[in-house]
């Protein structure tokens, strides 16, 4: 401490030294100091060693981009789309700006302009009409996998979120049992597994199961593989939270689990926030089933899992920034209270550095500016 007030005086009187210099500590050994020292007027004692130097490379932009560690670009964002069959005309989602849920139609006008924006990565939610408890019909879905392919073909990468929750009439990801008061693993597992293979023949780039069902990466794994779909990549929502940051996406997915069924939330399938060590066994187990990407989700307030995970598990990450995040955000925006572009240029960045590889936003579709310095 005594050393450190040492030296930040020494580095004052440096600078108010009366030569019209500024001047800056040098921290090297009086003996390698090179003519600079002409200008300092007054002898750096060995004991002026401390780093009191680290504003000079932040001084403009130019240096400060060059000592970046981290960096954010487009190709590394995945947008999330919402298509309802019940629907002709988009529809806002509350709260999350630039959102609709699409028809049909507008799907392929929106994917267009994402297009035209550099957007080329996507993560498809159907919502069909007609909702079952059991043997659920994949083809609305399905068929908007087909069309998009059809049309943008290998321009872009479609990612199917694979869950029951839009498609049963209780609003669970899985088939309840029943007393209605658990999800069924086996009977949901193999739900989940027509939904994957339906996506996966559709030519979907990437099935992403975020149901959180026991062992459905395994069984998702080994169907596909069974069904000459080796190459369909597998990204699992591993460490998925209970959260209650899901609220605007349940509306445009309009899977908000139902009253009437006497289990009330997600809290007996989803993780609890207050075990980080449930987050390692689903991360490890889903590795080891034989997923390709993993995911944290939501994103800021796990970040600290985020950066553990990705570190001890080699495996790419993604992070899903959640639509109830992306309205906090937005909500700060419209109260005049923050600057959009750099406000979620920071969010970004917080995941960059945490160590994702890849990050699902409501706002890829904006990036283009928000990633403008
Ligand atoms: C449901 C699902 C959820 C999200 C993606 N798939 C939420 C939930 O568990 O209800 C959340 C995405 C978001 O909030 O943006 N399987
Ligand atoms: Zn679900």
């Amino acid at each position: 401490m005594l050393r450190t007030v040492a030296a930040l005086a020494a580095c004052m009187a440096g600078r108010d030294g009366g030569t019209g210099h500024v001047t800056m500590c040098d921290r090297r050994p009086a003996a390698s100091r090179h003519t600079v020292s002409l200008a300092i007027n007054f002898q750096l004692s060995e004991t002026a060693l401390s780093s009191l130097d680290l504003r000079r490379l932040r001084q403009n932009e130019h240096v400060r981009a060059l000592t970046r560690e981290v960096h954010v670009q487009l190709d590394q964002l995945i947008q999330p789309l919402f298509v309802a069959e019940a629907i002709t005309h988009p529809e806002p989602v509350p709260g999350l700006t630039g959102v609709h849920q699409e028809s049909s139609e507008s799907l392929l006008r929106q994917v267009e302009r994402d297009l035209k924006a550099g957007v080329t990565k996507f993560l498809l939610f159907g919502v069909p009409r007609a909702r079952a408890e059991r043997q659920i019909d994949w083809s609305f879905t399905a068929s908007q996998v087909r069309a998009l392919k059809a049309r943008f073909g290998r321009d872009i990468w479609l990612a199917t979120d694979v869950c029951l929750c839009s498609s049963t009439p209780h609003g669970h990801c899985g088939v309840l049992n029943a007393e209605g008061d658990h999800l069924d693993n086996d009977a949901s597992v193999a739900e989940l597994v027509q939904a994957a293979l339906a996506y996966a023949q559709a030519g979907a780039d990437c099935v992403a199961p975020s149901d959180m069902m026991d062992g459905r990466v395994g069984a998702i794994r080994t169907a596909l593989d069974g069904a000459g779909l080796e190459r369909t990549i597998l990204m699992s929502y591993a460490v998925k939270f209970h959260s209650t940051l899901y609220g605007p996406f349940r509306l445009a997915a309009d899977s908000a689990p139902k009253s009437g069924a006497a289990l009330k939330d997600r809290a007996s399938y989803q993780l609890d926030p207050a075990r980080p060590n449930d987050a390692w066994l689903c991360a490890e187990r889903d590795a080891a089933e034989g997923a390709d990407i993993l995911m944290v989700k939501p994103g800021l307030p796990y970040l600290d899992l985020l950066r553990e995970l990705s570190r001890a598990i080699r495996k790419p990450w993604a992070v899903y920034h959640v639509s109830g995040e992306f309205a906090a955000l937005e909500a700060l925006v419209a109260q005049g209270l923050a600057d959009r572009a750099a406000l979620h240029r920071e969010i970004l960045i917080a995941f960059r550095r945490a160590g994702a590889s890849m990050i699902i936003t409501y706002g890829a579709r904006f990036a283009c500016d928000w990633l403008a310095t």
